[in-house]
């Protein structure tokens, strides 16, 4: 039978029977020591400002993260090494990578666990036992690391896979657009001229005007989708955010439960810009924004400068962003909405990152997402 990649990594780090036997042989002896070296391990953590970062849920996350982290020691010692503890171990491994922890932490993270089973072997393993059992924990780390990074690896080949077929979706999405925008044309045309012979007829206007809606919502969908796929060239021209904002505000309807609130942008200094390309970012988050504190809730957007940029921040009080699906928000074809595409977040991060700034997410206080634009002014 071909060799799994398991027992490949194995034979790598020479991880044999007998450290098996060894590392059984210790974990009586460690065990008593697993919630201190957890301890050590999540203070390593919290005491560095960007790796807590992910430690969203506070000291009852920490807690119950410990808990787990003991019982991975006490299956770390116990095994058996097969085929089922690499693939439970395998889904820790997403655990990280879906709550988009940085690989890079897991190395420094790795060697506390080293540093503290090692301690625990050099004061509770005597005699000729000593070397080979602290050998046998270090090849065991050794493959939970490489198992570790191997979830990394595989989440890497699907975005490529994925970004492989964006861009062949996108050729076809492409001439698709292109496609629907004459028969929309001929449309628009022909609701014109009948506009014109409606007269007073109140329930045929009523429909004529529900025909005209949805047509710019098809032509809004296929200008979002032809932008994602080209480049339009950056006009550079000095933009005065606060017209941007108003300009977009009154674009998106809004239900009359959903208040909205503008400020500090009328202050804000002018930006080398797009107008048109920043309106669409604007409107894109304020329209969010609204759906998501729709049917009743507040939206805001407020202005403000930090040195050589300046901030827009556009908040609701909806439910906010799962954390789940927060890595991968600004993703094309991420979408949380029934009738979404899911191109909305993604070009405004294409929009604000041609224009040397760029957009993040966050909670907002209280509850609720904040999207933050940065340029530079
Ligand atoms: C040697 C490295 C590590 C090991 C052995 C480890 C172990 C674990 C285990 C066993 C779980 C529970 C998984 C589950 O629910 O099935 C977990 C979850 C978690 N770990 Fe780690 N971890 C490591 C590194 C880190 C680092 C460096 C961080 C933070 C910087 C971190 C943050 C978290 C968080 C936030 C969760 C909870 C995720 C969620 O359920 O939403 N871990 N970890």
């Amino acid at each position: 039978m071909a060799e799994t990649v398991f027992e490949e990594l194995q034979r790598y780090v020479h991880f044999s029977e007998a450290d098996g036997a060894l590392l059984r042989a210790f974990r009586p002896l460690a065990r008593p020591r697993f919630q201190e070296i957890a301890e050590e391990f999540y203070a390593r953590i919290l005491s560095h400002e960007e790796a807590s970062r992910v430690l969203h849920g506070g000291e009852s996350q920490v807690g119950q993260l410990k808990v787990t982290l003991v019982a991975w020691m006490d299956a770390l010692l116990s095994g058996p090494w097969d085929e089922a503890y690499w693939q439970h171990r395998y889904q820790i491994g997403r655990v990280h990578v879906r709550i988009g922890m940085p690989q890079h932490y897991m190395f420094g993270a790795m060697n506390v666990l080293r540093a503290g089973l090692g301690q625990v072997a050099l004061e509770r393993v005597t005699g000729a036992a000593l070397e080979p059992t602290r050998a046998a924990v270090g090849k065991i780390l050794d493959l939970e690391l490489a198992i570790m990074l191997h979830t990394y690896r595989d989440d890497l080949l699907a975005q490529q896979a994925r970004t492989e077929r964006l861009s062949t979706f996108g050729q076809l999405v492409g001439s698709i657009g292109h496609d629907l925008r004459n028969p929309l044309g001929v449309i628009e045309t022909s609701l014109f001229i009948l506009r014109g012979r409606a007269g007073e007829d109140e329930r045929t206007r009523k429909h004529l005007d529900r025909i005209k809606d949805q047509l710019d919502v098809a032509n809004g969908i296929i200008t979002n989708l032809l932008d994602m796929i080209h480049d339009r060239p950056l006009a550079a021209e000095p933009v005065l955010l606060g017209e941007v904002v108003d300009g977009a505000v009154a674009a998106v309807r809004r239900p009359p439960g959903v208040t909205l609130e503008v400020s500090g942008v009328a202050e804000l200094p002018a930006v080398p810009g797009d107008p048109v390309q920043l309106r669409q970012v604007l409107v894109n988050l304020v329209e969010n924004a609204v759906f998501a504190a729709s049917p009743a809730g507040a939206v805001a957007v407020r202005g403000r400068r930090t040195g050589a940029e300046v901030l827009l921040d556009v908040e609701d009080s909806g439910p906010g962003v799962d954390p789940a699906t927060r890595r991968r928000l600004f993703e094309p074809l991420i979408t949380t909405k029934e009738r979404g595409i899911g191109l909305g977040l993604a070009l405004v991060k294409r929009i604000a990152e041609r224009h040397g700034g760029g957009v993040a997410y966050s909670e907002r206080e209280g509850g609720g997402a904040r999207f933050t634009v940065r340029l530079p002014c």
